[in-house]
């Protein structure tokens, strides 16, 4: 039977790097996305050797395609320091909403299911740190 495949935006991050490794360790086809701006490669390195692992180095707040099949998109691109949120105020805003916007694109025409692990920083300027589950920036 073909292996389930998974793309996993923001995929040399730290949690995106652990979902690799236990995606793979699932028997999963998986496709590690990241352009590398908080990210580092050192922690997919072990897994370049693979077949059933691949690498894109891209910007998802730009169109993004993957070909063949997909069966769902993890979404952990984004910067998620608050050193990097003032560093780097626009490419944070971008990868939450243009990078969200066109995973859900690329998730509808593959008919993938996709989960997004947004940073807080969506809540604009809360009045809760950290944010509990319940917490809806009012
Ligand atoms: N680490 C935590 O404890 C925690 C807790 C709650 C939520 N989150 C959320 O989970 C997500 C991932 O967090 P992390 O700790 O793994 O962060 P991280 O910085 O280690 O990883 C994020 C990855 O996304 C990549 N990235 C950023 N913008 C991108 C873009 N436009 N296109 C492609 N790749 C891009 C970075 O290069 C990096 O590799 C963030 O949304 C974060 O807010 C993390």
């Amino acid at each position: 039977m073909a292996r389930k495949r998974v793309l996993v935006t923001g995929g040399a991050g730290f949690l995106g790097s652990h979902l690799c490794d236990r995606f793979i360790a699932e028997g999963y086809h998986v496709i590690a996305m990241d352009n590398l701006i908080t990210g580092n490669l050192e922690n997919i390195e072990h897994l370049f050797k693979l077949e059933q692992f691949e690498f894109y180095h891209h910007d998802v707040s730009k169109f993004v395609h993957v070909p063949g099949k997909l069966d769902y998109i993890l979404h952990f691109a984004s910067p998620a320091s608050p050193i990097d949120y003032l560093k780097i105020p626009i490419q944070t805003l971008k990868v939450g909403s243009l990078g969200t916007h066109n995973l859900l694109g690329l998730a509808m025409a593959k008919k993938a299911r996709m989960l997004i692990a947004s940073t807080s920083e969506v809540y604009g300027d809360p009045l809760v740190h950290p944010q509990s589950e319940d917490y809806w920036a009012t």
